[in-house]
């Protein structure tokens, strides 16, 4: 049976919710001037919407989202992202994680992602492969033969800065996970916020434990990494123990098409059990230049066996 999954990434949400006074401290202020004199045309709701209802058309059997919902980490905004979220589909539908901007400044979780708790934890089936640690990261859910590990690579920095790290904790329980999960003959896919590779972005923007991280992937092996915060469709192999992976970024979902901006993308995965094997395949869904419709923009298999 063919399992369908639809990934995209940065969605930026517009337009931003009024900021009160109180909450525009620190590294919000820049980024609200940010927004307002440039980033609002860049990060499009009308875009994002043509995107999105072509996604929900299609009917993919599951739904990814790597990060960066929001801007500046209003509390507003963590309340319109939720029910952006629930208008892409229910909890069990849908699998969210952070990214830098969803952590823009400290917050407790009841006024910040906790909004979206439902679409950020594991399944049963997944919970029977890896028990959730207490930092709720990394999560595991589980649908038939697709296993998804979910990691958490946001956490607060200072200005100007978009750096990620996971820590060894996540790290320790990730590489539990991929063997638990590569043991059971599951097609493991890794959801990340940052690009997981050293050298895919630089000290201000990348993931500080890159290294490591790549060390834990090719040692435990896994099947498909996606991610987002280069706003790029990017593609690399990865040898692991396993065989090949695919490391694979999307570009925003929400980007206006313009010039030398990648226009908003989202990717759909066709995977299938083969005989020894996968099968795999992706399907780029892109807007188009008039911004009034989707197109399939890419059609590539990844793997066949
Ligand atoms: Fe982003
Ligand atoms: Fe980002």
């Amino acid at each position: 049976m063919v399992f369908t999954l639809a990934h995209l990434s940065d969605i930026h949400l517009g337009p931003m919710p009024r900021a009160r006074r109180r909450d525009l401290f620190g590294k919000r202020v820049l980024g609200y001037v940010n927004w307002h004199r440039g980033r609002k045309l860049v990060h499009r709701a009308d875009i994002l919407n043509v995107l999105t209802r072509d996604l929900i058309e299609q009917e993919p059997a599951h739904i990814a989202v790597t990060g960066d919902l929001v801007n500046i980490g209003l509390p507003d905004e963590f309340i319109l992202a939720a029910e952006w979220l629930h208008h892409l589909g229910s909890p069990g539908k849908v699998t969210a994680i952070p990214g830098n901007h969803d952590a823009y400044v400290r917050l407790h979780p009841d006024h910040g992602t906790g909004h979206w708790r439902p679409y950020m934890q594991s399944n049963d089936a997944g919970e029977a492969h890896l028990r959730t640690p207490p930092g709720g990261f990394p999560f595991v859910r589980r649908f038939g033969d697709i296993a998804l590990v979910a990691l958490s690579s946001a956490i607060p920095t200072m200005p100007f800065v978009a750096a990620g790290r996971l820590g060894s904790a996540q790290r320790a329980f990730l590489g539990l996970a991929l063997e638990e999960l590569g043991r059971q003959g599951l097609f493991r896919i890794v959801l990340i916020h940052h690009p997981p590779l050293p050298g895919q972005a630089g000290w201000r923007r990348g993931l500080r434990d890159a290294k490591a991280l790549k060390d834990i992937l090719k040692d435990k092996g896994v099947e498909l990494v996606l991610h987002g915060h280069d706003h790029a469709q990017t593609v690399h192999e990865l040898e692991t123990v396993a065989g090949p992976a695919f490391v694979i970024g999307v570009p925003s979902a929400s980007e206006a098409v313009a010039g030398r901006i990648p226009a908003a993308r989202y990717n759909e995965y066709r995977i299938e059990r083969v005989d020894g094997g996968w099968s795999c395949e992706m399907v780029g869904r892109a807007v188009a230049d008039t911004a009034a419709h989707v197109w399939e923009c890419e059609r590539r298999v990844l793997r066949h066996r």
